[in-house]
């Protein structure tokens, strides 16, 4: 590997083996132009291997392509899995940041302790996402609210079919150039109640990003989509009482009179990194913020009444979105068309502080190159 480079921020060393068959600028520079959502993946991926042994070992950052997956491979049997999503933006000067990286770095770590996998230092996840992001630099969208989507993940590759935590894992990271996740731009979202689903239960996987608590949401999201909505809102598994989350992102009411609202953690709902800065963005912007239980009686009833004046999904992918009306098995209650006063200027303030247009008073943001 005559022209392999070794990336070395951190405690890994990335060995830098670059692709021999590189997009062509001109075939790149259609994809950016419309990148869409999840679709396209850039030139590398990061590949970094562990075992009981040797511990997190081979880290590169090679061409994208296909593993060779055993068909006894472990994850494929009992879905030891997890993976994150976070976003690297180009600002006006051509550098590219990423916001917050360390807070996916530490949940990657808390969902690897609650799927039994091995945890990956903080500092070798940031390593990793920023060694892909420089070597497919040129993949970073520009303009608009375009980003270089990352996705971090790590399974099971022991190839076994013993029911016990996998003696050899693999972690990757690869990357997406990425446009709105809704493709109707910033339009309000539809959201369907599901009555008879639970995405968690307590004691159960809720707050780790595994893949399982996405599979178990596949059936309820279908049923949104087959009565015309967006995405799937879940209650808790207890009562089919206490509003949770969505299947891809947390929720935020804003009440009449300015407060907001967001249903309180509790081990059955992901941390999102979105949710918790907008907890910091709100009250920066004159907001008195509340985490608490949310009945789903509070969102029916407060919409229906206005008391609710306005709600929104927030999450990595889908920054912040309006939810436009709630549906459930015979009845409806609807908000607003057009995105509302405060969801607009808490998302402005989100998109102007990940983009480099307002200060970073948190230190929140991160340069990579
Ligand atoms: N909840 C779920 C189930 C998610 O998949 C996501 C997306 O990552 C979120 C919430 C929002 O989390 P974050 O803001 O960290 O992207
Ligand atoms: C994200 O927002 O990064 C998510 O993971 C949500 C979804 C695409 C799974």
């Amino acid at each position: 590997m005559t022209d392999a480079v070794t990336d070395t921020v951190a405690g890994l060393s990335f060995e830098v083996v670059p692709t021999t068959t590189p997009t062509p600028a001109k075939r790149r520079d259609e994809v950016l132009a419309d990148p869409g959502f999840g679709v396209h993946f850039t030139d590398h991926m990061v590949v970094v291997e562990w075992t009981p042994d040797q511990g997190w070992h081979d880290a590169q950052v090679r061409a994208y392509g296909p593993f060779q997956v055993d068909p006894a491979t472990a994850v494929l049997h009992y879905a030891q899995e997890i993976f994150e999503g976070m976003k690297a933006y180009r600002h006006a000067d051509g550098s590219v940041w990423s916001f917050r990286p360390d807070a996916n770095a530490t949940r990657f770590r808390r969902s690897a302790s609650r799927m039994a996998l091995p945890e990956l230092p903080e500092v070798d996840f940031v390593a990793a996402a920023e060694a892909l992001v420089r070597t497919d630099r040129d993949w970073v969208p520009t303009g608009g609210e375009s980003s270089l989507y990352l996705r971090p993940f790590m399974f099971a590759s022991e190839v076994f079919l013993g029911v016990r935590p996998a003696k050899h894992v693999t972690f990757c990271v690869i990357a997406s150039p990425a446009g709105a996740y809704f493709p109707g731009g910033v339009k309000p979202v539809s959201i369907w109640l599901s009555e008879d689903y639970s995405r968690v239960a307590p004691g159960g996987t809720g707050e780790a990003k595994c893949g399982g608590n996405y599979a178990a949401s596949l059936l309820p999201q279908q049923q949104a989509i087959d009565n015309g909505c967006d995405q799937v809102a879940f209650l808790d598994a207890a009562e089919h009482r206490w509003v949770e989350e969505l299947g891809g992102m947390n929720l935020y009411f804003v009440h009449a009179d300015g407060h907001i609202v967001t249903p309180e953690l509790g081990g059955t709902i992901l941390e999102g990194i979105t949710r918790s800065s907008v907890l910091e963005l709100a009250e920066s912007l004159g907001h008195k913020v509340e985490e608490r239980g949310v009945d789903i009686a509070e969102w029916r009833d407060g919409v229906a009444s206005g008391d609710i004046s306005e709600v929104f999904a927030c999450g990595t992918a889908a920054v912040i979105t309006p939810v436009g009306s709630l549906r459930w098995d015979g009845g409806e209650v609807t908000g607003g068309a057009e995105a509302g006063e405060v969801t607009t200027r808490i998302r402005q303030t989100l998109l102007d502080l990940q983009y480099g247009r307002i200060e970073d008073t948190h230190g929140w943001m991160h340069r990579i190159c």
